[in-house]
C-alpha cells in the first residue's frame, strides 16, 4: 500500500524555484549592464539565503540540516547503490545530495557576498566596495566571477544527478520539488511539518536585516 505524503513544505520549494529564476536574473542582469536591478537580484537571493538557513534550523523536518547532512560514508554508500533500481522511499534529500545542497547554498553565500564588495572600474560599485578600497575590492570582484563559474558546473552537475536518478533508478525527483508529494509505502511517518506562519516571520525578519545592512552600512 502505498500513500502520497509531503516530503517538501510549500516554503522549501518556493525558496527553490525562486531562486532558479534569482540566478537566471542576476546572469542576464549583469550580461545587459541593468546593474542596479543585478543588486537588487542579489539582495534577494541573499535574503532567500538567510531564511533558508533559519528554516534549516527551525523549519520543518526534511529541511533541517542536521535531517540531511549525514557522514561521508553514508554519502558514499549512497553513490555505490547509484545504478541499483529499487522504489524510491526517500523522505528529504539523500546523504550524497544533502552536502550537493549545502555546497550550493554555500557558493552563492560567497557569489552575495563577494557582489556586496565588488566593482566595474568604472561606475558600478558594490556597497561595501567603496569602504574596502579599489584593490581589495578587485581581488573580491575576480572571485565574485570565478564563484559564478563554480555555481554553473555545481547546477549542471545538478541537473545531471537528476537526469541520473530518473534514468538509472527511475527517481523523478522534479515532481516532489514541484508538488511538495511523493507516493511512499504506507509505513514511512510521514515527516514533520513546521507552520508556514513562521516561515513568513522568518523570510520578513531577513528582508529587514539584508535591507538595513545594505542602508546602514552601504555606500550606494
Ligand atoms: C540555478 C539553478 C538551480 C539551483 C541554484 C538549484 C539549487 C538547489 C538547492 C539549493 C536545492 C536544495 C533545496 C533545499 O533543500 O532548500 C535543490 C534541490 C532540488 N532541485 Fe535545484 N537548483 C537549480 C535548478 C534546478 C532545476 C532546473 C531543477 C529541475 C528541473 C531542479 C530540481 C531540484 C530538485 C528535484 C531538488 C530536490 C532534490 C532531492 O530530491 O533531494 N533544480 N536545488
Ligand atoms: C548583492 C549582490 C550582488 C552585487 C552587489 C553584485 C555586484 C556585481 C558587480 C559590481 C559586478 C561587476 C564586476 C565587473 O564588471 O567585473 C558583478 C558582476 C557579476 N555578477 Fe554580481 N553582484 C551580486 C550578486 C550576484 C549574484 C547572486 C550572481 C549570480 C548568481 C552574480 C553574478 C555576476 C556575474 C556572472 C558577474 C560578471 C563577472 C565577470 O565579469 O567575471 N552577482 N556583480
Amino acid at each position: 500500500m502505498q500513500q502520497p505524503v509531503t516530503v517538501w513544505d510549500a516554503p522549501v520549494r518556493l525558496f527553490h524555484w525562486a531562486i532558479v529564476v534569482l540566478v537566471g536574473t542576476s546572469w542576464l542582469t549583469q550580461h545587459e549592464g541593468w546593474m542596479s536591478w543585478h543588486f537588487y537580484s542579489g539582495y534577494a537571493i541573499g535574503t532567500l539565503l538567510l531564511f533558508r538557513v533559519l528554516w534549516g534550523v527551525v523549519g520543518s523536518e526534511t529541511a533541517r540540516f542536521t535531517h540531511f547532512l549525514a557522514g561521508p560514508r553514508a554519502a558514499l554508500r549512497h553513490l555505490r547503490h547509484l545504478a541499483r533500481p529499487e522504489p524510491d522511499e526517500q523522505v528529504g534529500h539523500n546523504p550524497a545530495g544533502g552536502w550537493m545542497v549545502l555546497l550550493m547554498l554555500a557558493l552563492l553565500a560567497v557569489q552575495v557576498g563577494t557582489g556586496l564588495c565588488a566593482n566595474d572600474q568604472a561606475d558600478t560599485y558594490g556597497p561595501f566596495a567603496d569602504a574596502l578600497g579599489q584593490h581589495l575590492s578587485d581581488r573580491l570582484t575576480d572571485i565574485h566571477g570565478l564563484t559564478f563559474t563554480l555555481i554553473e558546473i555545481a547546477v549542471a552537475l545538478h541537473i545531471a544527478a537528476l537526469l541520473a536518478y530518473a534514468a538509472l533508478k527511475r527517481h523523478n525527483l522534479v515532481r516532489p520539488m514541484l508538488t511538495g508529494r511523493k507516493l511512499l509505502p504506507a509505513h514511512r511517518t510521514p515527516p514533520r511539518l513546521a507552520s508556514p506562519w513562521l516561515a513568513a516571520a522568518l523570510l520578513a525578519a531577513a528582508a529587514v536585516l539584508v535591507t538595513f545592512v545594505v542602508v546602514r552600512f552601504g555606500s550606494t
